[in-house]
C-alpha cells in the first residue's frame, strides 16, 4: 500500500515548537509529510526544523516555489488528509469564511480531502463568540478537531485553549484513516 500523504499546516500559535514533534512522529511512522507555514509560524519556529523533520520540501510562501505548478495545487492532488497544528483563531476565522490570503489558506480551500484541525489560543480566544460561532460552522461541514485541552497556557492563563498533545493528534490522524471515505 502506498505511503499516506499528510499536509501539516502550521500556524502561528507559541505551539508551533509542538508541530515539529509531531511532523518527526508522523515521519518516523513513514507517512508522507508535506508542511506548509504561515509567515507568523515562521516567526516562532524555523521552516529548515520541518524540512529536516519531514524530508520534503516546506512551503513557505505562495510565490517563492519555484515550479511552474504552484505546490499546493499538485499537493492538492494526492494528500489524503490536512492536519492544521498548531490552529490560530485567525485560521479558523479565514478557513470558515473562504479566505485564501496565503499559501496555508489558499491550499486548505484546493484540499477536498479529510481536515483536522488542532486548534491553540488563549481560553478568551476560544470562548471569543465568533471564534466559537466559526467552530460550530466547520464542525457542521465535517472538519474534525482534536482538542483544544485545557489547563496552563504559555500566556499564564488557565482554561480551555492548549494544543492537544502531539501524540494525541497522532491517534486521532490514525483513527481518521480508519473511517470509510465520507
Ligand atoms: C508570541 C505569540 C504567540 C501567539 N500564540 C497564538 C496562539 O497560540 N493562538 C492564536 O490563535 N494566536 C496566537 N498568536 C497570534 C497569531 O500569531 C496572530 O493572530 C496571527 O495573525 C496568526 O496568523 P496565522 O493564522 O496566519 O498563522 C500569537 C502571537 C504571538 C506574538
Amino acid at each position: 500500500m502506498s505511503k499516506k500523504c499528510i499536509v501539516l499546516g502550521v500556524t502561528g500559535g507559541i505551539a508551533a515548537y509542538k508541530a515539529a514533534d509531531l511532523c518527526s512522529k508522523l515521519a518516523q511512522k513513514s507517512y508522507d509529510v508535506h508542511v506548509i507555514m504561515t509567515s507568523s509560524a515562521q516567526e516562532l519556529v524555523r521552516p529548515r526544523t520541518f524540512l529536516t523533520l519531514s524530508q520534503n520540501p516546506v512551503i513557505t510562501s505562495l510565490w517563492a516555489e519555484p515550479d511552474w505548478r504552484p505546490g499546493h495545487v499538485a499537493l492538492a492532488e494526492r494528500a489524503d488528509l490536512l492536519v492544521i497544528a498548531p490552529c490560530t483563531a485567525n485560521f479558523i476565522g479565514k478557513f470558515t469564511h473562504g479566505i485564501a490570503d496565503d499559501a496555508l489558506t489558499t491550499y486548505a480551500l484546493t484540499h477536498s480531502g479529510k481536515v483536522l484541525l488542532a486548534p491553540a489560543m488563549n481560553p478568551k480566544m476560544w470562548r471569543n463568540a465568533a471564534v466559537q460561532a466559526n467552530v460550530a460552522i466547520l464542525k457542521e461541514r465535517g472538519v474534525e478537531f482534536a482538542g483544544p485541552a485545557s489547563g496552563h497556557v504559555a500566556c499564564g492563563d488557565e482554561g480551555v485553549g492548549r494544543m492537544s498533545e502531539p501524540d494525541d493528534i497522532l491517534r486521532r490522524i490514525e483513527a481518521l484513516f480508519c473511517l470509510p471515505e465520507r
